[in-house]
């Protein structure tokens, strides 16, 4: 006993006196929020309709002043997340779409079904929301990270491999099934395939009320205006002729 049990413990009353001062770390998803509801209004963030009143007015105030950012009004307000609406109603809050398997006749055979923000106003601001995929037999969710948030699945039907790539380039895989659940950290890259002989599907839940989506193949070789060949042809170390294969087989399907 003395000095070699006694400055551990000083040590820790130290450092909890400092973690009670301190900023607690940002853990969250989206920011916290700071009223009891903020249903998105969708039309938010976009300049009027040509033919509204506020449109008509925007254009004869720019006749009169002569520039062309007069009002956000006039553009549209930027919020970060949607602004309020005025008037809510229970539908706002509501969302039947997870129900039913969505339709896998896909490029890459699975389907994902967004119950965020943009289907459920009423999320706006509260930092969380769901998906469903659903997957044919080989069906693969291609390698993807969604920017803002966490993802937890939840396995409704058959079993996938799944998977997620750490900043240290480890693959951290494994087979679930019906009733698993498997968790994909924010901002890493992960995919799940069906590699059983029947459909699969799972449901998701993300801490943001908009996780957003990058899905690795689409993002090089599907942008508009595109990736410049010499950025692929260097970092997947081919040929301009493998480049221009896969953007011809990953181009949105004329309708
Ligand atoms: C599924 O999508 C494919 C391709 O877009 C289409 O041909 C087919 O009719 C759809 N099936 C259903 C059930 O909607």
């Amino acid at each position: 006993m003395g000095m070699g049990m006694a400055s551990p413990l000083l040590s820790c009353a130290i450092m909890a006196l400092l973690a009670s001062v301190l900023p607690p770390p940002s853990v969250a998803g989206d920011p916290d929020l700071l009223q009891d509801i903020c249903v998105a209004d969708l039309s938010s963030g976009k300049p009027p309709r040509p033919d509204s009143v506020r449109a008509l007015c925007c254009s004869q105030i720019r006749k009169m002043v002569q520039i062309n950012h007069v009002f956000d009004l006039c553009a549209g307000v930027k919020v970060n997340g949607f602004a309020c609406k005025a008037t809510v109603t229970e539908d706002d809050f509501y969302f039947k779409g997870l129900g039913a398997a969505g339709n896998t006749s896909t490029t890459y055979g699975s389907v994902v079904t967004g119950a965020n923000v943009e289907k459920v106003p009423g999320l706006n601001t509260l930092g969380v929301s769901m998906a469903r995929i659903d997957y044919a037999p080989g069906g693969l969710n291609a390698p993807h990270t969604h920017p803002r948030a966490t993802e937890m699945v939840f396995v409704l039907q058959g079993a996938l491999d799944v998977g997620f790539i750490t900043t240290a380039n480890k693959l951290v895989s494994k087979t679930i099934a019906a009733g698993d659940v498997f968790v994909f950290p924010r901002g890493l890259v992960h995919f799940q395939k069906n590699n059983g002989a029947g459909p699969a599907s799972v449901i998701s839940a993300f801490n943001s009320q908009f996780p957003g989506t990058q899905s690795l193949a689409m993002t090089l070789f599907a942008a508009t205006p595109p990736v410049p060949d010499h950025v692929l042809t260097t970092a997947f170390q081919v040929g301009t002729k493998e480049v221009d294969k896969i953007r011809s087989r990953l181009a949105p399907k004329k309708a």
